[in-house]
């Protein structure tokens, strides 16, 4: 008998299961449509794509599967406060350029403001859900995604930042506990002191909201999932056990140094995009914080734009060192797979852990 909620009745699923929008290449359309085909709810992470690319992944996923998918995007933010001499921040990288064979860095482009473009291939997608991070979406978005009868779900770190999204109106909430990779979504208060883990907030968030919430950081099994259910999640949204899937687009190298790592390998950084975010701890994260010299960091996404390219050098040349390995704290718990396995075994994993727990 597969486990079913609140949620997995209205969104029709089979498992109480969600793979996170990967942003950055991970979610590839044939990692969504295997997930979704497999019963769970899949998203493409749509924040670094062209509003012309999101309209190309979303097709992608129709072409291979008719069940219902989910698109997300980064809330729009506040233009970023960038120092008026960029020339240290560049310093700063310019010897990574060099490593890995590039031009010197340039002054990275101010963001565009592409929201808009971005909001409006996402509607136009197909997607059956939206979900967003970062911030509070806009009234009139929210009210679009509305309009189109899509599923809207905001992402929250602490109780506070849930309670603001239910009272804007969304259909669920994604908690997102510290063990989580990836970016923070915190957007009401202080990053460091929205560092709560999943067992502590979701039961918190439970209790002071009324929408269905999503647990979210360091679950990678069956037992993860039975523990989020028991208390009061209505599903779970994992990101780092799809990344090891064969489908998922990320280098191999990446892939390899998820499988290899251990609990303790992970940590908070700034490095790579300015906004902090979990990763497995390599050369490039520790030369940049390195004392003295972290405060060349930029502010997001200028900082992301900055390193883009050495990320792109160095998933072409297979070196993990400079990679941004986003990964949660249940590294060991990570396997080689293809998604479909994967989401059969969280489900069947997590309907034995609720059955050993009734006897
Ligand atoms: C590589 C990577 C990319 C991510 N991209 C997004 C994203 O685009 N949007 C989003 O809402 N969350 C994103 N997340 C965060 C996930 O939604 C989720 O909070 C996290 O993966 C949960 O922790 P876990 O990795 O331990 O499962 C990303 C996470 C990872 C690891």
């Amino acid at each position: 008998m597969s486990l079913q909620t609140v949620l997995t009745r209205r969104l029709g699923l089979a498992h109480p299961i969600i793979q996170a929008p990967l942003a950055g290449g991970g979610d590839t359309p044939e990692l969504v449509a295997a997930v979704v085909e497999a019963g769970a709810l899949g998203f493409i992470g749509a924040a670094y794509l062209t509003p012309a690319q999101i309209v190309e992944a979303a097709r992608a996923v129709g072409a291979r599967t008719k069940r219902p998918f989910g698109i997300n995007l980064f809330a729009p933010l506040p233009a970023p406060e960038a120092p008026p001499d960029l020339r240290p921040a560049l310093e700063r990288v310019a010897p990574f350029y060099t490593e890995l064979g590039l031009a010197p860095p340039e002054v990275p482009a101010s963001p565009r403001g592409a929201f808009d473009e971005q909001f409006a291939a996402a509607l136009a997608s197909g997607a059956s859900a939206f979900s967003f991070t970062f911030g509070m979406l806009p009234a009139g978005a929210r009210e679009a995604v509305k309009a189109r009868r899509m599923f809207l779900i905001g992402t929250a770190t602490t109780v506070d930042e849930a309670l603001a999204l239910e009272k804007a109106g969304v259909d669920a909430i994604v908690t997102q506990g510290s063990e989580a990779g990836g970016h923070r979504g915190t957007f009401g208060g202080d990053f460091d002191a929205a560092m709560v883990g999943t067992m502590a907030l979701v039961p918190q968030v439970v209790d002071a909201v009324g929408v269905p919430v999503i647990a979210s950081g360091g679950i990678m099994d069956g037992r993860g999932i039975a523990a989020a259910l028991a208390l009061g999640a209505s599903a779970v949204q994992m990101g780092t056990a799809f990344l090891t899937c064969n489908e998922a687009g990320v280098p191999d190298a990446y892939k390899d140094a998820i499988l290899g790592a251990r609990e303790h390998d992970t940590r908070m950084t700034r490095a790579f995009s300015g906004r902090p975010a979990r990763g497995i701890i390599n050369r490039f994260m520790v030369e940049v914080e390195r004392a003295g010299v972290a405060d060349t960091i930029l502010p997001f996404p200028l900082q992301n734009a900055l390193t883009r390219p050495i990320r792109n050098a160095a998933a072409r040349q297979g070196r993990a060192e400079f990679l941004s390995l986003w990964a949660g704290q249940a590294l060991r718990l990570a396997r080689r797979q293809p998604a479909a396995d994967l989401v059969a075994r969280l489900a069947a994993e997590a309907e034995a852990a609720v059955a050993r727990l009734a006897k």
